[in-house]
């Protein structure tokens, strides 16, 4: 009814789509995830993380053999971006698990081991499924959900809520971010009785105090990636390479590209690339190459130079002022995003891709917030 659809636009504000809207959130919905949690200066001058819902568990999720990260989706790509600092900062092992193919192997899980469910919904079969299996097998069972009193939430032990604000599109994009915050902050939590690693957790908690600001001023790239999405709607395929912490960044992209542009597109690690992926790349393919500054730079500097060498029509992700050392040829285009700390940056790198995918999509004509055959939970299997 027309009632209906004035409401909805009210709820949208000055918005096209929610997806829109929730993309342009996230400066508030980051803050809101990190309100109450991270602490700076006071008496001591000590920085910390305080997470409510797991203060009681950390020492056992610091004693178990294995953290296993379990979700589907966008949650398990959040996952697999805070993996690397989950395990730089607790020093346990961290495995990575696709819900439905971790119930379909019956995978080993034991009771030394630390089982996180990661879901905005809560609501999600496949993830419920591993938990209610887990559970059997008597690991700890953790949840970081976007929803309050959702069946994951009241299916764990114990657990942080991301409190990202209602998220109506069918794409995830402003819980992706927040939960890579709260898993980072969880990796601060495991961490906090090391001294060895007090510098780089101080270092951490300053940047993430900056984040707002630095996702705000990446949204700033929305009439770029417009211009890029008219670049690029006609094509039929589209690869994004990423390693290290954007590994992840490169999955998710793809993701968003795929389930709202409907376009194909598919996220490979970068180490991979000589394994296969490279018999694919010629004049007419677009590529998208996150080389943002981090450990794995020169890697990717090299990455760059042999797709350049095949003729690659590339689209390099680096961080502002790097672009001259990685393409002084002219023969690329940049997207240059602000620097923050290694682990932080994957929650900046995505936000040019959500962007880039939701013009994608409305160029081409397709529906934003309810793409065809998906559903926002996915409560049946
Ligand atoms: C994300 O854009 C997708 N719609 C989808 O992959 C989603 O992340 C997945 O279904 C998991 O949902 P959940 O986080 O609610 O468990």
């Amino acid at each position: 009814s027309i009632l209906e659809m004035e409401v909805e636009q009210i709820k949208k504000g000055k918005y096209d789509h929610y997806m829109q809207k929730e993309i342009h959130e996230q400066p508030d919905s980051l803050t809101t995830t990190m309100r109450g949690r991270l602490i700076r200066g006071g008496e001591s001058k000590m920085k910390s993380v305080v997470l409510g819902g797991l203060k009681d568990h950390l020492r056992t999720i610091r004693r178990s053999r294995r953290i296993v990260f379990i979700g589907c989706g966008t949650s398990y790509n959040a996952a697999l971006a805070a993996r690397p600092i989950v395990e730089e900062l607790s020093g346990v092992p961290v495995t990575m698990e696709l819900a439905s193919d971790l119930v379909d192997r019956q995978g080993p899980i034991y009771r030394e081991d630390t089982a996180v469910f990661v879901s905005q919904s809560g609501e999600t079969a496949d993830t419920l499924q591993a938990l209610e299996y887990a559970k059997s097998h008597g690991a700890l069972c953790v949840g970081i959900t976007n929803t309050v009193g959702s069946a994951i939430a009241r299916g764990t032990h114990c657990g942080v809520h991301i409190n990202a604000g209602c998220e109506i599109g069918v794409a995830s994009t402003k819980a992706y971010t927040s939960q890579i915050a709260v898993m980072t902050m969880l990796a601060l939590a495991l961490g906090d009785d090391s001294i060895s690693s007090r510098i780089r957790r101080e270092a951490i908690i300053d940047d993430f105090f900056d984040l707002p600001s630095k996702v705000r001023e990446v949204l700033k790239l929305d009439i770029e990636m417009k211009e890029l999405a008219n670049l690029l709607m006609e094509e039929q395929s589209l690869l994004i390479f990423g390693r290290g912490y954007n590994y992840a960044t490169a999955l998710e992209g793809a993701l968003k590209v795929k389930e709202v542009a409907l376009m194909h597109s598919e996220g490979i690690l970068a180490g991979e690339m000589k394994h296969g992926p490279l018999a694919l790349v010629d004049e007419t393919l677009p590529i998208i190459v996150v080389a943002t500054c981090d450990a794995t730079f020169s890697k990717q500097q090299s990455v760059i130079q042999q797709l350049k060498a095949r003729k690659g029509r590339l689209i390099v992700m680096c961080t502002k002022g790097d672009a001259p050392s990685l393409c002084s040829s002219g023969a690329c285009r940049f997207i240059e995003v602000p620097h923050v700390e290694d682990c932080l940056q994957p929650i900046i790198n995505i936000v040019p891709l959500q962007l880039l995918a939701y013009h994608l999509t409305v160029l081409r004509g397709y529906n934003v917030d309810q793409p065809r055959n998906l559903a926002k939970s996915v409560t049946t299997q």
